[in-house]
């Protein structure tokens, strides 16, 4: 399996980049919780530079990564942030983006920022429909701008922020439910990263999602854009992933994780025209079952690409450590990293040496 090549060399170091349009602004989204979304965001949002990370869903699993102490610290919100534009009268936010390095000693020296959650995002998607409602009741060009402006909101107010904080790249993580920020969010993105868990479930949320791209009634679909715009998927990164442990057949997947990879192929294929090329095997990526260091990672919410093999806490009484397969993960860490951005030298026309 071609797939399956690739993820070894991309153990060994000797995977090619795959051959994929760049884009800037990327969102992590499945409709399903549990996932690795918010994990995949804060990892990603690491190995990038100059890059805005925007938390958009009400539960603030990122926010809670960057800052422990949001609750306190956090005044201005990505729900402030939008809000005015559902809402008349309000003010419009400037610079909410703080600097990750403030509250998170790992990224000290890096220029990331983040966009801090608030969970009054459970309640933006009655106003946005509210809002919706009365703009419809307008006709002609006052409605298509004023549909516009609420369907870029987010949009608009990252490009500000980008342009404020002096940064390029942006990554939204989502909610695992579509109406409201994450709704906002596939307009605000140039394309999609799609993690998909080894099970049915996961299968079925990549289904609805799909769904919601295609089909002219969907909840997506139904209020367009002037534009009509629709991001494609750039990846599904299946995580979980897990190997067999028969002797000799290290590098073979395990049974359920091979089903899941064939499943996962055959959706990509049938949807194809949702995809960014089209060659399907371009569009899966392998995240292997994090074990106990996802659970440093997450317990210190210090990025996978900080810890070593042994490095060990204590979590819940049980003594917990990294284990020995955390340089494959990083590997395959920086390789989703380095097939979504721009090289920098590419972007502004410089030859690459
Ligand atoms: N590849 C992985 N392997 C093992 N555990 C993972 C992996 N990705 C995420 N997790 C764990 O799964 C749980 C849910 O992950 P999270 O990123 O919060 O999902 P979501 O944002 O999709 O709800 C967390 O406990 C996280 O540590
Ligand atoms: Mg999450």
């Amino acid at each position: 399996m071609d797939i399956i090549d690739r993820q070894n060399a991309i153990e060994l170091g000797e995977a090619e980049a795959l051959d994929l349009p760049k884009f800037d602004t990327y969102a992590i989204c499945n409709l399903r919780g549990g996932i690795g979304k918010t994990t995949l965001s804060f990892n990603l949002a690491y190995y990038a530079d100059r890059i805005i990370v925007a938390d958009t869903c009400p539960q603030c699993n990122l926010t809670w990564f960057f800052d422990h102490d949001y609750l306190s610290h956090v005044s201005v919100s990505v729900y402030d942030m939008l809000l005015p534009h559902f809402v008349p009268g309000l003010g419009f936010a400037t610079r909410v983006s703080r600097s990750i390095s403030a509250t998170n000693q790992y990224f000290e020296g890096k220029n990331a920022f983040f966009l801090p959650s608030d969970n009054q995002l459970y309640i933006l998607p009655s106003q946005i429909t509210t809002a919706i409602v009365q703009a419809e009741r307008m006709t002609g060009s006052q409605q298509t701008r004023i549909l516009d402006s609420m369907l870029f909101s987010l949009r608009d107010e990252l490009r500000r922020e980008l342009s404020e904080t002096k940064t390029e790249r942006c990554l939204i993580d989502t909610s695992p439910f579509f109406s409201g920020a994450t709704h906002l969010a596939w307009h605000a993105c140039d394309a999609l990263i799609v993690p998909v868990r080894t099970d049915q479930q996961s299968i079925n949320s990549l289904t609805l999602l799909l769904r919601m791209l295609s089909d002219p009634s969907s909840e997506f679909r139904k209020i367009c854009p002037s534009n009509g715009h629709t991001p494609k998927i750039q990846m599904i990164v299946l995580t979980h992933c897990g190997w067999s442990t028969v002797k000799n057949a290290r590098n073979v997947p395990n049974k359920q994780t091979k089903i899941y990879i064939e499943k996962t192929l055959d959706i990509i294929r049938q949807n194809i025209v949702h995809f960014t090329t089209d060659n399907p095997d371009n569009h899966i990526l392998l995240l292997d079952d994090f074990l106990g260091t996802g659970r440093i990672s997450s317990a210190k919410s210090k990025p996978i690409a900080l810890l070593n093999v042994g490095e060990g806490m204590t979590i819940n009484r049980v003594r917990t450590e990294v284990n020995s397969s955390v340089e494959k993960v990083k590997r395959q860490l920086k390789y989703i990293s380095d097939s979504i951005w721009w090289e920098r030298e590419a972007k502004i026309g410089l030859p690459v040496e």
